[in-house]
Parts: C-alpha cells; sequence; structure tokens
C-alpha cells in the first residue's frame, strides 16, 4: 500500500475518532476530521485533552446529509476514511431507532458508496458492533458466527456490516470491519456504564455526591482499552485484502465487578447487600449506601454478551493488547481524581 497522506475520520470528536486521530498524527499523516454542526470546546475535549485539536483540519460531514459526504471527500481527497460516526449508545437506541438507522446504517452506506464511485481507491474502515451478534452465549464468538441482533442499535450495526461486505463482493470496495466489543477509556462519554462508575465512585470519594445508582448489575461485558482497538483498526487498512476482524480482551466481567474494581483503585471498601432492584453497595468505613440500584437504567432488552474469539486479529494483525482491566479503571480513576478535585 502506498503510504497513506490524509486520513479522513468520521466521529472524531468522540473517543474511537480521537484516539484514532491522535495515532494517525504521531505516524505523521494528515488528518481531516468530518464533524456534524460548530467545533465547540465543549465538543473538542476530548481532542484537547490528547493535545492535538491544531493539527487536525475540520470539514463539515453529516451521514444524513449524502451531498456533505460528497463534498467533504472531494474537497480533501482522503486516503484512508475511519467511519465512527453514529449514534452510538445501545441504550439511547431504544428510544431513537429512526435516527439510529439512519446515522448508523443508511450513513456508513453512504460513505462506502463515495467511495466505491470516488475513483480514488480510498479504503474504509466500518466500525461494527459484539451487537450483531444478539443473545447467543453458548460459544465463542468470531468473525464467523451467527449474527442475531435484537436491539435497533444492534440491528442497525449489522446492516452496515453486511452493507460493507456487499460492497467488497459487488464493486470490490476496499472496506473492512472491526467488530468491537465494549472498549473504555478516560475519554468515554459518561452516558456509558464504566465512565459512569468511575465518575460517580470518585464523586463519592471526594464528598461531592452520597451515592449514585445503576441498572442491570449483573451484565457481563467485555471490556478493553480504547488505545488498544485504535492500533488494530489502523492496521487493517494496511492490508491489502480487506476483511472482518473481532477485537475484545476475551474476558467477561460484570457490571458489579467493575465497580469493586473501581472501588478498590479509590480505596473504597465495599460490600453488596440484598439482591435485585434492592441490592446496595455499602461503604464499610461509612455504613453508607453509595451504590444503589434503579429500574430507571434497566434497559427493554439487555442481551447477554458473548465470549469473544480474538484469535484471527491476533493471527493476521499481529495484535496483542497492552492494557489489562486493572490498568483501564485505574487510568479512569486518575482521570476522574485530576478532573475532580480542588486545585
Ligand atoms: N449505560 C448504562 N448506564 N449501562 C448500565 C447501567 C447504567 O446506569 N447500569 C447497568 N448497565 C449495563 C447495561 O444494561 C449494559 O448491559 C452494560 O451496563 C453496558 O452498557 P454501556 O456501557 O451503555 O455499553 P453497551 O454494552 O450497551 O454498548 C457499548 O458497547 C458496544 C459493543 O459491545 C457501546 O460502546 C456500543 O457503541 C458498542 O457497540
Amino acid at each position: 500500500m502506498k503510504t497513506p497522506r490524509t486520513v479522513l475520520i468520521t466521529g472524531i470528536l468522540g473517543q474511537d475518532g480521537s484516539y484514532l486521530a491522535d495515532h494517525a498524527l504521531r505516524l505523521g499523516q494528515r488528518v481531516v476530521g468530518g464533524i456534524r454542526g460548530e467545533l465547540s470546546a465543549e465538543r473538542s475535549w476530548r481532542l484537547d485533552h490528547l493535545g492535538i485539536t491544531r493539527h487536525i483540519e475540520f470539514v463539515p460531514l453529516d451521514l444524513l446529509n449524502a451531498a456533505s459526504i460528497d463534498h467533504a471527500i472531494e474537497s480533501t481527497r482522503p486516503d484512508l476514511i475511519f467511519n465512527f460516526a453514529a449514534q452510538s449508545s445501545v441504550g439511547d437506541s431504544f428510544n431513537t431507532p429512526i435516527a439510529t438507522a439512519e446515522a448508523g446504517g443508511i450513513g456508513a452506506v453512504r460513505i462506502f458508496e463515495k467511495a466505491r464511485t470516488s475513483g480514488n481507491k480510498i479504503r474504509v474502515f466500518q466500525a461494527s458492533s459484539s451487537e450483531i451478534f444478539g443473545d447467543i452465549t453458548d460459544s465463542q464468538h468470531s468473525e464467523e458466527s451467527f449474527f442475531n441482533p435484537k436491539t435497533p442499535y444492534g440491528a442497525t450495526k449489522l446492516f452496515a456490516h453486511i452493507m460493507a461486505e456487499a460492497y467488497r463482493a459487488s464493486y470490490g470496495t476496499h472496506v473492512s470491519t472491526g467488530i468491537l466489543f465494549n472498549h473504555e477509556s478516560p475519554l468515554r462519554g459518561i452516558n456509558f456504564v464504566t465512565r459512569k462508575i468511575t465518575n460517580s465512585l470518585t464523586k463519592v470519594k471526594l464528598g461531592l455526591i452520597e451515592g449514585f445508582s445503576l441498572g442491570n448489575l449483573d451484565a457481563r461485558r467485555d471490556w478493553s482499552h480504547a488505545k488498544d482497538f485504535v492500533t488494530a483498526i489502523w492496521d487493517m487498512l494496511a492490508l491489502d485484502t480487506p476483511d472482518n476482524f473481532v477485537l475484545a480482551s476475551g474476558k467477561l466481567t460484570s457490571v458489579r465487578e467493575f465497580v469493586d474494581l473501581a472501588a478498590q483503585a479509590l480505596d473504597i471498601e465495599l460490600s453488596w447487600e440484598g439482591s435485585g432492584q434492592h441490592e446496595r453497595g455499602i461503604d464499610r468505613r461509612t455504613g453508607r449506601a453509595v451504590v444503589t440500584v434503579n429500574p430507571e437504567f434497566y434497559r427493554p432488552y439487555d442481551p447477554a454478551q458473548p465470549l469473544a474469539d480474538i484469535r484471527k486479529a491476533q493471527r493476521v494483525l499481529g495484535w496483542q493488547p497492552q492494557h489489562s482491566l486493572q490498568s483501564l479503571v485505574d487510568e479512569m480513576v486518575q482521570f476522574e481524581l485530576k478532573q475532580l478535585s480542588p486545585q
């Protein structure tokens, strides 16, 4: 592959887009961020945190608007496109199924279509999700497994995933996908459970709040560091043949266990009492319930996550994740302490 010069990232203001931009800049690439609406300090905080905002060119790009995609691609002439933009919350997708499908589904196809017709031999990465597997937990899941999503978000991601395969097979378009299990970091949005936990528990530790509520504590997820994913994602587009790759750690951890890890990192001694909606996480030193369960945070449908089979990414990409779950939690907690502690 010729050395890529221009990298267009959709969703550059999100966690994955920010880390990918950082990675590409470190490799000396020209990075263009496609953004919907105006850039503001409130929206660019992740790029600001990484210290890279001023090294990025921004171009208007709205996945709901084909003309804006055409303009973004024609005016910047990317060699590589990383499509991270989407409505990325499974929980929110229950309330916004149409918007979720339009941006994450049709929006992705608009990117593939422009890449196909531009004549520039653009390589595309599409962010697929472990939500495309749905509720199947009987065995390890790989790129070849059966897909059976049941959430609006999962169904949308599967549509885009299959369209990526269709573009490869029908037109020879160079589209690779990453079937991404959960990936977290200090740059995660606060609406996702890991960041909600590290942020809220740190506030408890600092005396800023008395406690907080979660939904399904028994939900098990495969959590990795987002930084480990972007290196694999970058390497995917260096392959001559586009393909699909599962990225994950291969280990499942419950929400309750994640709370325990965050509590340990903050030196909070936590014990659990009760069950179901009455379960509570008690701070043993103060006797206070710092974690309670609120059914408001339950989902209408919360598929169990399968065990991931990551052998293909290891074999083909030579991928080896560098972060353990404990080091991820520690990093997130340190970030919260720095942000929230009085100066
Ligand atoms: N968000 C949230 N808030 N989730 C909670 C809460 C809460 O208060 N309490 C329990 N949970 C449970 C959810 O029910 C779910 O089972 C689990 O925590 C993880 O929820 P999220 O962090 O919102 O992530 P997700 O698994 O739904 O989706 C993420 O991972 C997918 C890949 O598997 C997102 O990053 C998706 O974009 C991604 O595709």
